[in-house]
């Protein structure tokens, strides 16, 4: 049996378990996912004795994703570029990372929504390492701007010097400075799971809008209502990236990536 698990702090609620169970059945694949709760200032000692024990993989959460990439002897492009580890496996002795956030909030984006983000003005709410660990994927799709927008200005400022230079047009803004339409919002304003969002100006969003929230829970969040509100053409929670990021670490540690339509229907059912 293939061992693997999501490391995290608190870490009860996670749903890796489960998805990662059903990608293995779709083969009838050998493998346990559990979830370890480490220490706030345990997980190297943590991670190491997994591996020590033959764990073949593991993901990392909060609040460890950082502690991870500083952890890793090889990192992947995506993952150095995020300075954020979510994936890790061990090879010959050494630790390695990779960071799936990102592509698989694309991959939820383009082929479960349909969303193209090619030529599109792209809007990202917040500036924490949520946003810095997809911005590299998010680039690569070849936007025509990427505006990054936050509550403290200087962190946005910090991700367009950090990621500036791939091709695409950067820049960072106050939330109520905002000039919109944009084509595509990206919410990743961690109040945006329970509190208030913060009051956004109007004309961010057109006809043809579209806006998703990197975090999702049994109820629309409170950016999505807003959203709605607003007249956006289509709107989603981050569910969807969940289960793709899943299904990119799947294939980064087993060589092939799981088919995750049903995977995410059966977590939708379950939302209610
Ligand atoms: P994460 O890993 O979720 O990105 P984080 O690094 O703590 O966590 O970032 C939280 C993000 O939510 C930041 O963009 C933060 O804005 P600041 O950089 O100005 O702190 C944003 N945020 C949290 N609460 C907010 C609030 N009440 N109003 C506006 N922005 C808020």
């Amino acid at each position: 049996t293939d061992r693997y698990a999501v490391f995290g702090n608190p870490v009860s609620h996670s749903r890796s378990p489960d998805i990662h169970h059903a990608f293995a059945a779709q083969r009838g694949e050998d493998l346990t996912y559990q979830r370890i709760e480490a220490p706030v200032d345990g997980f190297a000692g943590a991670v190491a004795a997994f591996f020590d024990a033959g764990g073949r993989g593991a993901n990392v959460t909060v609040p460890f994703k950082e502690e991870a990439h500083a952890l890793c002897g090889e990192l992947t492009e995506r993952a150095r570029q995020a300075g954020a580890v979510n994936t890790l496996w061990r090879r010959d002795g050494v630790l390695h990372g990779d960071n799936t956030d990102g592509a698989g909030l694309v991959a939820d984006l383009r082929r479960n929504q349909g969303w193209a983000l090619r030529d599109r003005r792209l809007l990202v709410l917040g500036a924490g390492g949520a946003v810095r660990g997809v911005l590299g994927p998010l680039l690569a799709q070849a936007p025509a701007e990427l505006v990054i927008a936050n509550r403290t200005v200087a962190r946005a400022d910090t991700l367009v010097e950090r990621f500036t230079g791939l091709g695409v047009p950067m820049f960072a803004s106050a939330l109520d400075t905002l000039t919109g339409p944009f084509d595509v919002i990206i919410n990743a304003i961690s109040a945006g799971l329970h509190g208030e969002m913060p009051s956004l100006p109007d004309g961010l969003i057109g006809d043809a809008t579209v806006a998703y929230d990197m975090v999702y829970g049994a109820e629309p969040t409170p950016f999505l209502r807003w959203a709605e509100q607003a007249g956006a053409a289509a709107v989603c929670d981050g569910l969807g990236m969940l289960v793709e990021q899943a299904a990119e670490a799947y294939a980064v540690w087993r060589g092939h990536r799981p088919d995750t339509a049903p995977v995410l229907a059966d977590l939708r059912r379950q939302q209610g």
